[in-house]
């Protein structure tokens, strides 16, 4: 297995070594190379990411991908956004775990909103939300596959307001009757609340793209925050593996960054490549070092991004005795 290594920018430079020390250990066979992408090459070089780069991402058999600054700027194209379009990775998959819940957002990750279709003019500026039949099916298909070992499939939407959503709506409850999965449904502003009032009524949750975007957002209050959530974006032929949390220049730099998130998105890695076990081991370390009350400071522990990493490499070594 070739992987390729994005550390990208802020807090990415911290949790990816971490990360990626946890599945060096565990797979000595696995070949690791680095590709640079991100705000910092592009301050420094003119461009975010090159052609080249994203063919040595294709190349790749995975990508474990820390996180990208965006800056506002209306001249600046979002690299995640970009790798995410040129490698067609569709599916956004975002497990969100807790006391009594186990939820799994399945975010489109390729069109909607983040389409790229946009006009900006002296007095108004559009974007155009674009639904297609090709990319609601493949999403729809996709979170099906998942609900039929599970319970059931929520569809959220705002389809009383947008006839892009009706229309997405309609054929992912066509492709959950096909299934054979129980459905439900849920407007999207509602669905946030009731997430976070009662998670244990939802299984896999089926979105568009930036209602996932927000949705995993909300959801990771459920978790414990945005640096325990991990998140799989997967295509037909190249898969990514990220924390849900951004590059967070608040924090990066100091070493106090949580690295669980980017550890569960390695665990994702390995439980995509056909090694559960691997996959679980790192879980178990993960509960088992937090359960020490070793734990960064965003869980109320003191724990640099360092130490937490040095104490999961410890717990990794004692699992494989
Ligand atoms: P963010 O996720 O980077 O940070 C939000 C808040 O959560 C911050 O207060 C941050 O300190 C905290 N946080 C995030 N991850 C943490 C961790 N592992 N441990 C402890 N605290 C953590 O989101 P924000 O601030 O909206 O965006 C910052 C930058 O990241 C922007 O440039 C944005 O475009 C980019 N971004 C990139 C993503 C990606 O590469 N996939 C995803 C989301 C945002
Ligand atoms: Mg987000």
């Amino acid at each position: 297995m070739r992987i390729a290594v994005v550390e990208g920018d802020g807090i990415g430079k911290e949790v990816i070594p971490v990360a990626r020390d946890a599945l060096e250990l565990l797979r000595p066979d696995f070949e690791f190379f680095p590709v640079e992408a991100g705000y910092g090459r592009w301050q420094r070089t003119g461009t975010a990411i090159d052609e080249e780069e994203i063919a040595m991402l294709r190349s790749a058999d995975s990508i474990l991908f820390g996180a990208v600054t965006t800056p506002p700027d209306p001249g600046y194209r979002s690299v995640i956004v970009r790798i995410r379009k040129e490698l067609d990775l569709y599916a956004n998959i975002r497990p969100v775990k807790g006391e009594g819940f186990e939820m799994v957002i399945v975010r489109e990750n390729t069109e909607g909103l983040y389409s790229g279709i946009e006009t900006v003019e002296e007095d108004r500026a559009c974007t155009l939300r674009c639904i297609t039949r090709k990319g609601s099916e493949r999403i729809a298909r996709y979170a099906c596959r998942l609900a039929v070992s599970r319970r059931d499939l929520t569809v959220g939407h705002k389809a009383n307001v947008l006839k892009s959503d009706v229309f997405f709506r309609n054929i992912c409850i066509e492709q959950a009757e096909l299934a054979g999965v129980p459905w439900k449904e849920g407007y999207i502003d509602a669905l946030c609340l009731d997430v976070l009032q009662h998670p244990g009524r939802y299984d896999v949750i089926v979105t568009t793209n930036l209602f996932g975007d927000i949705l995993s957002d909300v959801a990771a209050y459920l978790a414990g925050g945005l640096g325990l959530l991990p998140s799989a974006n997967i295509g037909d032929r190249n898969a990514l593996f990220e924390p849900v949390h951004g590059s967070a220049p608040d924090i990066a730099g100091r070493n106090v960054a949580n690295p669980v998130a980017a550890l569960r998105s390695a665990a994702m890695l390995l439980g995509h490549a056909g090694d559960p076990c691997g996959a679980a081991v790192i879980e178990e370390a993960i509960t088992r070092v937090l359960a020490r009350g070793v734990r960064t400071r965003d869980l109320g522990g003191s724990s640099g991004t360092r130490e937490f990493g040095t104490e999961i490499l410890r717990e990794i070594r004692l699992l494989q005795k």
